[in-house]
């Protein structure tokens, strides 16, 4: 085997300066929000493995059911000879995926993506160890603006999973699928996976779970702020909300102030003033409709191959060909 390559286009530094930016200019808005980007410390990392084994969270085991079923279809699809993963992060499902790429034959280059370099550099290992054959290239940058740093060379696809592509609002969203579609070459593949609009009983639970995992993941990115920028945010005054804006087809996390408080972040010289009552939107999570993502896909200049669904119209999977 050999090592891993790691390309460092992420510092810690760049990621204190990239939240400093977001901090100011949330916290100074009216109504308040945050990007939800800012929840994945090394804790947020960790409370959302939880939230992945909830029993009100279906998304993630809907997603990887679903992908353990169609896998070896996407990779005859797919031929790819590069699979780039998008937040990689923990990396259960890149396995399936590696399986079938490498069985299917095409396979040379797996490039795993990621914010945090130590995440990163501990999965890269693994995978390279476990599939001594393939040339194992990881990538540290976020990938809302550096996509421009991922490997050429070879039939790559793209795979963005998770339903993340959710958490970006639609004009991010429109940006980061044709920032994708910029970096490919025609008939270069796009991976998706996004949650799909379902009924609101079921989808609601999910991001407001009994057992209080999520309530305390969303109250993290205020652990985060006082962490990295010296605010003094006591997060226990701050309820946990989840609300399903049906116009949108989002699902809203935001924070509730039970009281009103100055906050200081000391790291910015900023006070912040917060209401009793006053709501923080922290994460949006938006749920799809097949026809319309297949419209936004076309408007980002892809062309969706294949669409595939679980059985209980919860997730999807899509392959785009870049045209
Ligand atoms: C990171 C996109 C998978 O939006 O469902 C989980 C994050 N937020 N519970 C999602 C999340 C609240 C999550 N993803």
């Amino acid at each position: 085997m050999t090592a891993p390559l790691l390309d460092i286009h992420l510092t810690d530094d760049d990621l204190t300066t990239a939240l400093r930016t977001d901090a100011r200019t949330g916290l100074s808005a009216d109504p308040k929000s945050l990007p939800p980007k800012w929840f994945y410390d090394a804790r947020g990392s960790e409370l959302f493995e939880r939230i992945t084994e909830l029993p009100e969270y279906y998304p993630t085991r809907t997603e990887r059911a679903l992908l353990a079923r169609v896998v070896g279809e996407i990779a005859a699809a797919a031929h790819a000879q590069v699979l780039v993963e998008l937040g990689s992060g923990s990396a259960a499902k890149t396995r399936l995926l590696l399986d079938a790429l490498t069985a299917e034959g095409s396979l040379k280059t797996y490039v795993p993506q990621d914010v945090s370099a130590s995440a990163l550099r501990g999965a890269a290992d693994e995978i390279a160890a476990e599939y001594p054959n393939l040339s194992v290239h990881g990538v540290v940058s976020d990938f809302t603006d550096t996509l421009h740093n991922l490997p050429r060379g070879g039939r790559r696809m793209i795979a963005f999973l998770g339903g993340t592509l959710g958490n970006l609002v639609p004009a991010e969203r429109a940006a980061f699928l044709a920032g994708i579609n910029e970096v490919l070459e025609p008939g270069e593949l796009l991976l998706l996976g996004t949650g799909l609009v379902i009924d609101p009983a079921i989808l609601v639970p999910a991001y407001d779970d009994a057992a209080g995992v999520t309530a305390e993941f969303n109250r993290n990115v205020l652990h985060v702020l006082n962490n990295r920028l010296d605010a003094d945010f006591d997060p226990e005054k701050f309820d946990h909300v989840a609300v399903w804006d049906a116009e949108n087809e989002w699902i809203e996390m935001r924070l509730r102030a039970t009281e009103a408080m100055t906050v200081t972040v000391a790291g910015l010289n900023l006070t912040v003033d917060f209401a009793a009552g006053e709501e923080m939107r922290t994460e949006i999570s938006a749920k799809f409709r097949p026809e319309s993502l297949a419209v936004e896909l076309g408007e980002a200049g892809f062309t969706p191959t294949h669409t595939w669904i679980d059985p209980d119209d919860r997730f999807a999977l899509t392959l785009a060909e870049r045209r």
